[in-house]
């Protein structure tokens, strides 16, 4: 197969996790003769430096016409420190989920047998714990009508969706969900919200076309608090734009470690893929941050290419690495830190 790939190493740490996974996606590509061809371009903070726009154009157009967008990380402590930057990062991000369409985040969790008691959570709460989110990512408040009242003195965020962003975004939940263990949560708060309750009926409605799958409806609230007390009973969940970013970072530190865990973000013709983690700026250029999201995060690229043997053996190779102690020093418990290419050439080579 031929595939041509957007690459947005992006900022901090980024570039360096970004290169790991070209190594091993180059190495998988050689083993079962694909062609990959890579097109880096400029997104966050780095953009801003170089053109003044985090999400320049001529980067829209090389991801918009690639098979898919492998992306490192955003995010600048300048900018952080700074409320009246006029340009942050951060806005590249979202101009770039709404160019691209990408209405659908998914971002699983899961342990890993050997570093379960890294996690905060007591073993037999969370051993098992494998589910996976699907938030929605171009609408709700992030995206609804804001802005300034009183002479500035009251502000308001508006959060609306229509039935078919519900729809489509609740149809790739079905799906998984029946290619998983058949459970599915909507996650609102219908008990107070007018969008929840349209959320509520539209999956409501779609229940009947997926007759094999269990779906149970929960407020926000309540899968906050269960999330860390049975956070194996769940599945597939799926929610709106806002509560799906608060519960995806508490679910990430479930497995114990932000290191590990990769996402996808789904568009219709299009999708990008990066880790969870931040970009980590302390760490930037010092060849410690660990690679391995970023890696599995490609291996999530090559299962939605229909590449599922590739992406299985992306997958066993981490775990072997992980098995055999090869990691960076977040992992690496007084054993011996691997430097972060490092990890990425064992990986390539053991593929
Ligand atoms: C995320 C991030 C972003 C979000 C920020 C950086 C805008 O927190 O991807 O979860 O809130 O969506
Ligand atoms: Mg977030």
């Amino acid at each position: 197969m031929n595939l041509k790939i957007a690459l947005l190493p992006g900022d901090g740490i980024g570039p360096e996790v970004i290169d790991q996974a070209v190594k091993v996606c180059d190495a998988i590509a050689q083993k079962h003769s694909h062609k990959i061809t890579w097109e880096s371009a400029l997104v966050g903070a780095a953009a801003i430096d170089a053109v003044g726009d985090p999400y320049p154009d001529e980067t829209h157009e090389i991801c918009a016409s690639s098979d898919a967008v492998l992306f490192g990380a955003i995010g600048h402590p300048r900018f952080d420190n700074d409320p009246s930057a006029k340009v942050r990062p951060e806005q590249g991000l979202l101009k770039m989920r709404q160019k691209l369409g990408l209405f659908a985040n998914v971002r699983p969790t899961f342990t890993f047998p050997s570093l379960i008691d890294k996690s905060p959570l007591k073993r037999e709460r969370i051993e098992g714990t494998d589910l996976v989110f699907y938030r929605e990512l171009t609408g709700g408040i992030y995206f609804g009508k804001r802005g300034r009242e009183d002479n500035g003195e009251t502000a308001y965020d508006t959060c609306t969706y229509t039935r078919e962003e519900i729809k489509r975004l609740a149809k790739k939940g079905f799906e998984a969900a029946q290619k998983r263990r058949k459970k599915l949560c909507c996650v609102d708060k219908a008990n107070v919200l007018e969008s929840s309750r349209l959320w509520r009926e539209t999956i409501q409605a779609m229940e009947k076309d997926y007759p094999k799958v269990e779906v149970s409806y929960e407020f926000v609230d309540a899968v906050a608090m269960r999330l860390v007390q049975w956070p194996s009973d769940y599945d597939v969940l799926i929610t709106e734009n806002l509560f799906g970013d608060i519960l995806t970072d508490e679910a990430s530190v479930i497995s114990g470690s932000m290191g590990l865990m990769p996402s996808a973000s789904l568009g219709s013709t299009v999708s990008l893929y990066e880790p969870i983690h931040g970009s980590y700026p302390q760490a930037a250029g010092k060849d410690i941050a660990n690679p391995l999201a970023t890696v599995l995060s490609a291996a999530m690229l090559f299962e939605d290419m229909d590449l599922q043997q590739e992406a299985d053996e992306i997958r066993r190779v981490v775990y072997k690495s992980l098995a055999e102690g090869v990691v960076t020093e977040d992992l690496a418990e007084g054993g011996k830190a691997y430097k972060t290419s490092e990890v990425g050439d064992w990986l390539a080579k053991n593929i």
